[in-house]
């Protein structure tokens, strides 16, 4: 992203102002910052769903003029279709691109497996778990083989322990599918063990405030979140964003 401006009409300040930021091919990079400080406005923009008043996103090599096949994006809320089967949720978006029924199911299969939901397959949504849903969102998301993958706070709704185990199996299928990920999320410990480099957005407008390495080993377990450095790193962001969690619980307020 050069100079990423990005506003909305009828105002007059825009949300996102002089983004620049390059990611690399096979990258986790972890986005955190207070809530309204843009961090969905940036996915959205990287996806291609929300037009640039300056500035520009590249994704290899090419300008970013509207969502491609080659960025896969997962929502907070779980989008899949109640009426359908979990398996013909993850065939969807091939079944849009006019792939056969044959060869769609087969690739949904295998995501399935991927994402621990082989015996979910011929379930509908209202009977699996939220954590089930939310895989089988990332299958969905997974489904096309994009090279990137968008992510927006996909584990927020679910509980801390379910939570924790999706972000243990993202890591190892990130390791065995080598995508380049992009997650926005709110928790702070979350950002820190799934990342290669956390970029904290300040508030009003957004923009880039600092992006942090994590130099943690990989492959990660769950145990590194109880080391003292992994509460160092997560401390470094909180004192980043702070002050603009605060004046943002002020302004609620008001
Ligand atoms: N469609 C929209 N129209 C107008 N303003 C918007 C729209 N979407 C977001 N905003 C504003 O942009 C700012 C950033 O929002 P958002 O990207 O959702 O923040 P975050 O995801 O970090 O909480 C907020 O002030 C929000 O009110
Ligand atoms: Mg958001």
């Amino acid at each position: 992203m050069t100079g990423l401006e990005v506003g909305f009409p009828g105002q007059d300040a825009p949300v996102l102002d002089g983004i620049d930021l390059r990611i690399e091919r096979g990258e986790f990079v972890t986005v955190v910052g207070a809530s309204g400080s843009g961090k969905t406005t940036l996915l959205r923009a990287i996806h291609g769903l929300l037009p640039a008043a300056a500035g520009h996103v590249q994704a290899g090599g090419e300008t970013v003029k509207g969502p491609s096949r080659s960025r896969g994006f997962v929502f907070q809320a779980d989008c899949l279709l109640p009426w359908r089967t979990v398996l013909d949720n993850v065939a969807y978006p091939l079944e849009l691109r006019g792939v056969s029924q044959k060869e769609r199911r087969d690739a949904a299969r295998e995501l399935l497996e991927l994402t621990g939901l082989a015996a979910a397959a011929d379930k509908f949504p209202r009977q699996i778990s939220g954590g089930m849903r939310q895989r089988a969102n990332l299958a969905r998301a997974l489904v096309g083989d994009p090279e990137i993958l968008l992510m927006d706070e996909p584990f927020a709704a679910l509980d801390a322990q379910t939570r924790e185990v999706l972000q243990a199996e993202l890591l190892s299928i990130w390791d065995r599918r080598q995508k380049t990920v992009v997650f926005v999320t709110h928790q702070l410990d979350e950002a820190v063990y799934l990342a290669d480099r956390v970029v904290v957005l300040a508030a009003n407008p957004g923009r880039v405030r600092k992006v942090v390495p994590i130099d943690l080993p990989r492959p990660r377990t769950l145990d590194i979140k109880y080391t003292s450095e992994f509460a160092a790193t997560v401390n470094v962001l909180w004192q980043l964003i702070k002050d603009d969690v605060v004046h943002h619980a002020e302004e609620e307020k008001e």
